[in-house]
């Protein structure tokens, strides 16, 4: 349970009342009541409002608008308004605005323009938090703490130049061992005094847009490190005021809204810090479904599985996208399902009602410009607001069991997409996506790991290019693989150091006696080229030879047995797919990137091993997840597709949740429709 004062699902929004008249307040609660509306997130971006100077606090208008919520029976997600300082703040100290990449020092405007590493913006963000804790500490309508509004910003500034040098004689110790770790023995990098680091950006060692639209850089340690500097900087932003609100009210649990899936952050590390992990979820209508689910499989692994929060979505349109689609009829529900489906306990809405001006008055809220709630969204609205109401006492706090985990890892993400070659195509989420979607197809539910937690309780562990990789999480997977865990991994894993160099002897480095393999040649593809999987019997796969494209590694077998092997070219007949016998477990390579219809069977093949079985069995367009409290199971059906699907429950029978019926057989599920099943 997120907060014991709320007993069902959070059901709200970002609510911004400064922006209106106080006449309208009254009309936003009656509104709030109408959709089921329990708790609303304030006041995110009213800084400039509540401190008019460094001296005046004025929580006058707060407060009122907080008795009134409470009194009326809606609680408060507080929010500190630190991601968007007032203007005579970013005047009278002008270390806090953000310095780009190129040098540039910005001036006042916009939001989260704040430098992480501003001794000013450190000190008054920790002033206005612990004003506010001191203010509502004993107010009954606080059950959670909103830290600052989508951190993620990065600066390369003097003061963030200073305390990087801080950091790295903190993590280094001695400027031999940078120089060793940087490898700055390169191009004469070689650095004989800490003052002389420049942070890397544009004006140093990072090329914009070299790969493909992505940056590049000479040095990838460097440019690794302040990746990670900066994510533990702004991590320091956040830990400033939860530590003053800790001391004041250490009963209300903190969360900051973290914004989508980004590289910006480790939210690993982030996860650690926050009570609750909450995300903002804002899909183009482009995204498969299977890429959103991974996202909130993310999230839900920040807190070791614990519920989560949806902190932000839009009711139907958003105003950023270059074209912005209404949900259609459905979808709103369908997604909200489909977040709770995997894991959260709340469902929160961008925004309550619709601003007037500036730049997000096209975004959809849940009080349209037309004012009243009697439009498509606003019934919508209102529906899911009961259903949640009806789900609450089977579905909070139940949780999601899986038995693979597919490994994730931010210092990998920096590594590999910093890569100077093989190939500018080698982009990280795209290939756990490769694996991530066919088991999300065939209903069967992963969990997000990182390389160095505990996988025991794990069947199969699947390391999707994890190039960079300590030693702890080399020892970590080998002992899990030796208890007789089952590893995949795929082309370009286990190359390098977390300093980025190669672990030399044979690729694929840290993981070739657990693979039983080594490779002699990384051979990388032009999108429009292609070679070929040919299937050993042995595999027993639907087709014999199937499409691979992308990287294709030149593979010697040391004991592993090759279960397919590369079509064309002068690696013809090398293997393609090993399988080495280790310990107990096995570990899987694949060393190219084959078509999804491979990686399906694949994963069907060590699924059936493992006896990990699907959810049910449907068509690709259904999502099936499970959730399960007291050793009861709720299974959560979603059609994703425009069409009317039938499926089979097979021999069991069912009480669906949402619409109270009976199910049993082979039943229609509506297109874009939710069914939750309970077994009858
Ligand atoms: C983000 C922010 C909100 C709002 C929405 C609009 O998620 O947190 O303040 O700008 O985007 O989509
Ligand atoms: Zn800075």
């Amino acid at each position: 349970m997120i907060s014991k004062k709320i007993k069902g699902f959070f059901y709200g929004a970002d609510y911004n009342p400064d922006q209106w008249n106080k006449e309208i307040w009254k009309e936003d609660i009656r509104q709030m009541k109408v959709h089921g509306v329990n708790v609303v997130t304030l006041p995110v971006f009213s800084w400039a409002k509540i401190q008019k100077s460094e001296d005046e606090f004025d929580f006058s208008w707060l407060d009122e608008i907080i008795d009134l919520l409470y009194e009326n029976g809606i609680y408060v997600n507080l929010a500190t308004p630190t991601a968007a300082q007032p203007a005579w703040m970013s005047k009278k100290y002008p270390d806090i605005t953000k310095t780009d990449m190129y040098g540039r020092k910005y001036k006042h405007g916009g939001r989260t323009n704040f430098c992480p590493n501003s001794p000013n913006y450190r000190r008054l963000s920790k002033k206005i938090a612990k004003e506010m804790a001191e203010n509502y500490k004993d107010h009954p309508a606080i059950v959670l703490w909103h830290i600052n509004n989508e951190y993620g910003e990065y600066c390369y500034c003097e003061n963030c130049r200073k305390n990087f040098i801080k950091w790295l004689k903190e993590k280094y110790d001695t400027l031999e061992n940078l120089n060793k770790c940087w490898y700055t023995s390169f191009w004469g990098h070689t650095i004989y005094d800490w003052d002389e680091i420049e942070v890397p950006s544009a004006l140093t060692e990072i090329l914009p847009g070299r790969l493909g639209g992505r940056d590049g850089t000479n040095f990838q340690s460097m440019a690794i490190d302040y990746r990670r500097f900066m994510s533990n900087s702004i991590l320091e932003c956040f830990l400033g005021e939860a530590e003053e609100i800790r001391k004041i009210t250490p009963h209300i649990p903190i969360t900051t809204n973290i914004w989508g899936i980004c590289d910006k952050l480790d939210l690993f590390k982030w996860g650690e810090e926050c009570d609750v992990a909450s995300w903002d979820n804002y899909p183009s209508s482009k995204d498969h479904p299977s890429l959103i689910s991974f996202r909130h499989d993310v999230v839900r692994a920040l807190k070791g599985g614990k519920p989560f929060l949806l902190m932000e979505q839009t009711p139907s349109q958003q105003n950023w996208q270059p074209y912005n689609e209404q949900k259609r009829p459905g979808v709103m529900r369908l997604l909200s399902y489909q977040c709770i489906s995997h894991g959260s306990d709340g469902i929160m809405f961008f925004q309550w009602r619709q601003s007037a001006g500036a730049c997000e008055k096209y975004h959809t809220a849940l009080v349209p410009h037309v004012g009243h709630e009697n439009t498509r969204i606003g019934r919508e609205l209102t529906q899911l607001g009961e259903e949640l109401k009806g789900l609450e006492d089977k579905i909070i706090d139940s949780k999601i069991e899986s038995k693979i985990g597919i490994i994730m890892d931010w210092s990998n993400w920096w590594a590999v997409e910093y890569s100077s070659g093989p190939s500018i195509d080698m982009t990280y989420i795209d290939r756990i996506m490769k694996y991530y979607k066919p088991l999300y197809d065939l209903n069967i539910p992963v969990d997000i790991v990182n390389p160095n937690m505990d996988l025991s309780k794990y069947d199969m562990v699947i390391a999707p290019l994890l190039y960079m990789v300590e030693d702890k999480a080399i020892n970590n997977i080998k002992s899990f693989v030796e208890d007789g865990g089952t590893f995949i991994t795929t082309f370009f894993s286990g190359i390098v150091d977390e300093n980025d160099h190669v672990r030399l002897g044979a690729y694929p480095g840290a993981f070739r006696d657990l693979l039983g393999i080594w490779v002699e040649e990384v051979d990388a593809l032009y999108p429009e080229m292609k070679n070929g999987i040919v299937v050993e019997k042995e595999l027993n796969m639907g087709k014999d030879v199937y499409d691979c494209n992308l990287i294709c590694e030149v593979v010697h077998s040391q004991g592993a047995k090759v279960l397919g092997r590369f079509a064309h070219d002068y690696y013809k007949g090398y293997g393609a797919i090993t399988e080495n016998s280790y310990g107990k477990g096995k570990a899987i390579y694949v060393a190219t990137e084959p078509e999804e219809g491979f990686i399906r069977e694949l994963m069907k093949k060590y699924c059936d091993e493992n006896k990990i079985k699907p959810i049910l069995k449907t068509s690709e367009e259904i999502e099936v997840t499970k959730r399960i409290k007291d050793n009861k199971e709720y299974i959560f059906i979603l059609n994703h597709s425009k069409k009317p699907q039938q499926i089979d429950l097979e021999v069991k029978k069912y009480k669906e949740l949402l619409k109270n019926q009976v199910l049993k057989g082979i039943i229609n599920i509506e297109p874009k429709d939710v069914f939750i099943l309970e077994e009858y």
